[in-house]
């Protein structure tokens, strides 16, 4: 079974609770479940991980270019500042989706620069959680594992 890693930066361990009118009132534990199930649907194996360290983060993407298919993340803040967390996905073979609950472009013009975008194979941004869900699709489109052949 192909295995799925989905990595989440800084404060998004507080989901739930930061800023609602934003973010929404679903919990990351939430997400995870809601992602796990769909895994099992797709055929996927899915392991979700939060980390405010951006080199936990960094060793977690190194640890994927061995153990995991593909990725989807949000790395949060770091998106808009981590050129290390760019050159480490840049290492990752396979499929790579960049993820964000709202629509960074529809918000502060820092937020419109994404480190993540270049080495990313496709975004999904501004659907809040469900983001998470679409991205994994694409993620089993990309593999091959939906029936579609359109990965
Ligand atoms: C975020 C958007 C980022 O700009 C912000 O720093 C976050 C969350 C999102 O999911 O919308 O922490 O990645």
């Amino acid at each position: 079974m192909a295995r799925v890693l989905v990595l989440n930066g800084p404060n998004l361990d507080r989901l739930g609770r930061r800023r609602p009118e934003l973010y929404g009132r679903t919990t990351l534990a939430e997400i995870e479940s809601r992602l796990k199930q769909l895994g099992r649907q797709l055929n996927l194996e899915v392991e979700l991980r939060q980390s405010n360290h951006e080199g936990e983060l960094v060793a977690w993407i190194h640890e994927a270019c061995e153990r995991f298919d593909a990725l989807l993340i949000n790395a949060a803040a770091y998106t808009h500042t981590s050129i290390a967390i760019m050159d480490a996905l840049e290492m990752f073979p396979g499929p790579v989706v960049e993820v964000h609950l709202s629509n960074i472009f529809a918000r502060e013009p820092f937020r419109h620069r994404s480190f993540v975008s270049p080495v990313a194979t496709g975004v999904v941004c501004g659907f809040g959680p469900l983001g998470y869900e679409l991205a994994l699709r694409a993620v089993a489109a990309r593999l091959g594992l939906d029936g579609s052949g359109d990965g």
